[in-house]
């Protein structure tokens, strides 16, 4: 039995407009599922779909007396972070795709893709969630439908967009949307057992900039497969803030506020996956007189406002956030948002049925079933939790969620930091020198690589603006958009800072704090926009005086500073040559703004 047009017609609710339960049918008798859903996003349908799951074994109920409503789902070891390697942007041309993307001609990957959802949702159900990226109805915001085979997706899209019957609604008005498809790839044809994690060895994740649309095939986890997130906010979305003059970048938005004045600032940031963003969204100051409220932890939009200053909003409407580091020690309000109400993935289950990854508080306990399933003790010498392990929680249960996080037009931005994992080199923080310089110090950004993508753990590689494996488009292009956004908005765009919580000494040690004391960097960030500061020129950018920056409390002598703020001529002399080699592949695309910053660069280090 396979779902007819009939019985998509007699699914859909009464808001869906003909072009919605056209297209379902089109990719029902594709791909072939033995019933069809139409999300609304009521509580009902949550409840129901845990449950299913929990009957089904893909998710285990955690105690509600410790954790109410949360639930914890376990993966195959071959289906833990995103794929980049089975990624695609399929452009008509491959330049467009530019050379740090996996590029597909559009017509050969239609043809492939058609081979492989024929008949990919066999004996499954096939869920149809409307959903909005951003405040429904905003002015920023935008409309998509995922098609998935995976109740997991339909929950984890219910906590990190605006999912169901009101998203609909915009739709049926005739607003655009995204079509996005997305197949665990493991029909139950006959004989098949279905099992509690399904997916398939073979895995696409592609994209359509030309066509807006997205496909995505054989992998169930995270942002393969909530299809709003990287494919839809980032890679999509890039393309067409390139078309229609916007941002659409990999950065977590915070509001800062001095508590003694009531000022109050707005600050991006764009660090690589698992660099820090969720900590820094969710910061605790250290110091007195600030208090920070959350917008965004992944993901910001950005637009000129009719005052010519950039504004941004937070397209999601959850975190998907790493587990295993987070404590109440490190980021007490990520541990509060997951009270309730949570999804975890491949963290590890305690005795007393809650969860525990490696850094969270306390001593290890002396049971556990780890990510696989497994029994557990202290002496297995295995990581209990998943590295990339992840919670998805509602936005709405951080404790310092701001109160105008949810504003359809945004928060006036004062300004963007870019960082990344840089054991060397790379000062604690340092000002652009110009709106160029900003750009360029965005497009340098290297980082050492964690988790959250298969690959080499630990090895440096370069991550522009932190958008290395979500830009749908030319990477030099985008790099010039960015410098026609910051020509256009002139003064009023945003200041951009360099900033690296990672530098170690030569034992390897952590030379800054990092977590709350973050704090110290965001207060002469402020100070510096606010011009309450003086800066000193250095290679890298403007750096702060050591008597400016607050280090009451915390143990940072002079020397320590200068270790913090050291720069090896040597090293980076041979870090611009690196630098040099790898603008090579970008040919003509490359601004000529952009080599010039570098020739800048390699100025000042000969001056040094
Ligand atoms: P994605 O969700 O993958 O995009 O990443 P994210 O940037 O939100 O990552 P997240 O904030 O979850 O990164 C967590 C990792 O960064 C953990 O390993 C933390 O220990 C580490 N981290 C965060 N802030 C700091 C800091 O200030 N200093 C140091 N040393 N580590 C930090
Ligand atoms: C990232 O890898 O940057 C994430 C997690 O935010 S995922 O949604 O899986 O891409
Ligand atoms: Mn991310």
């Amino acid at each position: 039995m396979t779902v007819t047009e009939q019985d998509v017609r007699a699914a859909a609710p009464t808001n869906a407009p003909e072009d919605v339960v056209t297209w379902v049918a089109k990719i029902a008798e594709l791909t072939k599922p033995k019933a069809v859903e139409f999300s609304d996003g009521s509580q009902a349908e949550w409840d129901r779909l845990t449950q299913l799951m929990v009957d089904s074994g893909m998710f285990t109920k955690l105690n509600p007396a410790k954790r109410p409503n949360s639930f914890l789902a376990r993966s195959l070891p071959s289906d833990v972070a995103r794929v980049e390697s089975r990624t695609y942007i399929c452009s008509e041309k491959e330049e467009d795709a530019g050379p740090t993307n996996n590029w597909a001609d559009p017509v050969e990957m239609k043809k492939t893709l058609m081979g492989v959802f024929d008949g990919s949702m066999v004996g499954r159900t096939m869920y149809v969630i409307p959903f909005s990226m951003g405040p429904l109805g905003g002015p920023i915001s935008q409309l998509g439908i995922e098609i998935t085979d995976s109740p997991y997706v339909v929950c984890n899209m219910r906590i990190m967009t605006r999912m169901g019957s009101a998203a609909m609604d915009l739709i049926g008005q005739g607003k655009p949307w995204v079509p996005a498809v997305h197949s665990v790839g493991m029909p139950l044809t006959e004989g098949v057992e279905d099992t509690t994690w399904p997916c398939n060895d073979e895995k696409y994740i592609t994209h359509f900039p030309e066509t807006n649309e997205i496909w995505s095939f054989g992998s169930g986890y995270g942002g393969n497969a909530l299809l709003g997130k990287k494919c839809f906010a980032l890679r999509i979305a890039s393309t067409m803030a390139k078309r229609d003059g916007w941002m659409a970048e990999h950065m977590l938005i915070l509001r800062l506020t001095n508590t003694n004045t009531g000022k109050q600032y707005h600050v991006t940031a764009a660090f690589p996956s698992a660099c820090g963003k969720t900590n820094l969204a969710m910061l605790q100051p250290t110091i007195p007189g600030y208090k920070v409220e959350t917008v965004g932890d992944d993901i910001a939009w950005m637009r000129p406002g009719p005052d010519g200053r950039l504004y941004a909003i937070n397209p999601e409407a959850g975190f998907f956030g790493v587990a295993p580091g987070t404590s109440y020690d490190t980021n007490p309000m990520a541990m509060d948002t997951m009270k309730e109400n949570s999804i975890f993935t491949n963290v590890a289950l305690t005795d007393d049925g809650d969860v525990w990854w490696e850094g969270i508080d306390g001593p290890k306990p002396a049971h556990l079933i780890d990510w696989h399933g497994n029994d557990w003790t202290p002496e297995s010498g295995e990581l209990a939790a998943h590295p990339n392990s992840r919670f998805t929680v509602p936005a709405s249960q951080c404790p310092i969620i701001c109160e105008d996080w949810e504003a359809p037009a945004g928060v006036p931005i004062d300004a963007i930091l870019f960082g990344g994992r840089r054991a060397t080199n790379v000062p604690l923080v340092a000002e652009q020198y110009s709106g160029t310089h900003g750009v360029f110090i965005g497009a340098t950004v290297a980082s050492e690589q964690t988790a959250a993508a298969e690959g080499a753990v630990g090895s440096l590689r370069h991550d522009p603006f932190a958008m290395l494996p979500f830009c749908g488009y030319h990477m030099a292009d985008y790099w010039g958009h960015w410098i026609e956004m910051s020509n256009k908005l002139g003064d009023k765009f945003p200041k951009v800072y360099q900033v690296n919580w990672f530098r170690k000494d030569a034992d390897g040690k952590f030379l800054w704090p990092g977590f709350g004391d973050n704090s110290r960097v965001l207060d002469w960030i402020v100070r510096r926009v606010a011009g309450e500061v003086e800066a000193v020129d250095g290679v890298t950018g403007r750096y702060p005086k050591y008597e400016d920056f607050n280090v009451d409390g915390i143990e940072l002598t002079q020397e320590d500073w200068d270790k913090l703020f050291a720069i090896d001529t040597a090293a980076w002399s041979a870090e611009t040559d690196e630098t040099a080699k790898y603008f090579e592949q970008f040919g003509d695309h490359l601004p000529a703004e952009i080599a010039a910053e570098l020739g800048k660069l390699r100025e000042r280090i000969a001056k040094a």
